[in-house]
């Protein structure tokens, strides 16, 4: 299938696309510091690229998108930040809230309800209800969120089901945040950073992990299928052997 990108045209696999593809939108300070702006002003653009890469992954007919918009770990930056950063969700879900909703974009929220101020829920939970009908993307949003923190959570969803069911990898992972979701088949981490950060520690057992080097601010469509066409390159396994030898 002849993907248009922005200037060039990517070969994908229409029948090889990632079900579900996670992202960890890294890089926003460094693109505001390269300009000499503050970090904030990259967290604003980065909202531009989550609104390209939403559309696009919907057009492609990806099943799910989660993207890992604030860590657990991420309330230790300056306050000021913080609050910029719920802020601006609240923000992007008033201002965006609507074209999702036509896009037929269903959205989740991934992560600890704790700390986050009611007005931020708020925002969350009218976005779940009003797009909760919607048959079209999935879209995660791990907000407030850590992997450590999430195994944590799914212990004691597990200890508190009567009866107690018999502890096996999938009665455990139905306690976890994502329940019902199939793991990510891809990661992409942007930026170039090389590391996981706590996030879906659980369901990345088996993803394909793609870095790319462009900061979270800069990846626009034409990155995203670059990213796409890495994970058709990639031969997946599972522990098992080479389907060819088999
Ligand atoms: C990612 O960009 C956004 C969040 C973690 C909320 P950063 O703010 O981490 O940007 P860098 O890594 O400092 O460049
Ligand atoms: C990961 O990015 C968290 C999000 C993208 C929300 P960080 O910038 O917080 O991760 P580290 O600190 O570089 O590992
Ligand atoms: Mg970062």
């Amino acid at each position: 299938m002849p993907v248009k990108g922005q200037n060039r045209t990517f070969l994908l696999d229409a029948k090889r696309l990632p079900r579900h593809v996670a992202v960890i939108m890294d890089g926003n300070g460094r693109w505001a510091r390269k300009r000499g702006l503050p970090r904030m002003e990259g967290h604003r653009e980065g909202m531009n690229s989550v609104r390209s890469i939403i559309r696009k992954c919907g057009e492609l007919g990806i099943s799910y998108l989660t993207l890992y918009a604030f860590s657990t770990e991420n309330w230790k930056r300056p306050g000021r930040e913080v609050r910029f950063l719920m802020q601006l969700l609240i923000q992007y879900l008033k201002k965006e809230l609507t074209e999702l909703d036509r896009q037929g974009v269903r959205i989740a929220m991934l992560g600890s309800r704790e700390r986050v101020p009611t007005e931020v829920l708020g925002s969350i939970d009218q976005a779940l209800a009003q797009t909760k009908n919607n048959r079209g993307l999935k879209l995660n949003l791990a907000f407030n969120y850590g992997g450590r923190r999430e195994v944590l959570d799914a212990v004691e969803v597990f200890l508190k089901k009567r009866p107690r069911p018999v502890l096996s990898e999938s009665s455990f992972a139905s306690c976890l945040y994502t329940a019902g979701l199939p793991d990510p088949d891809l990661l992409i981490r942007t930026s170039g950073e090389m590391r996981i950060s706590n996030f879906l520690l659980w369901q990345l057992a088996y993803a394909e992990i793609v870095v790319s080097p462009v900061l979270w601010p800069d990846f626009r469509e034409r990155e995203l299928l670059r990213c796409l066409r890495e994970f058709q390159k990639r031969e997946r396994r599972f522990g098992g052997v080479k389907s060819v030898h088999a």
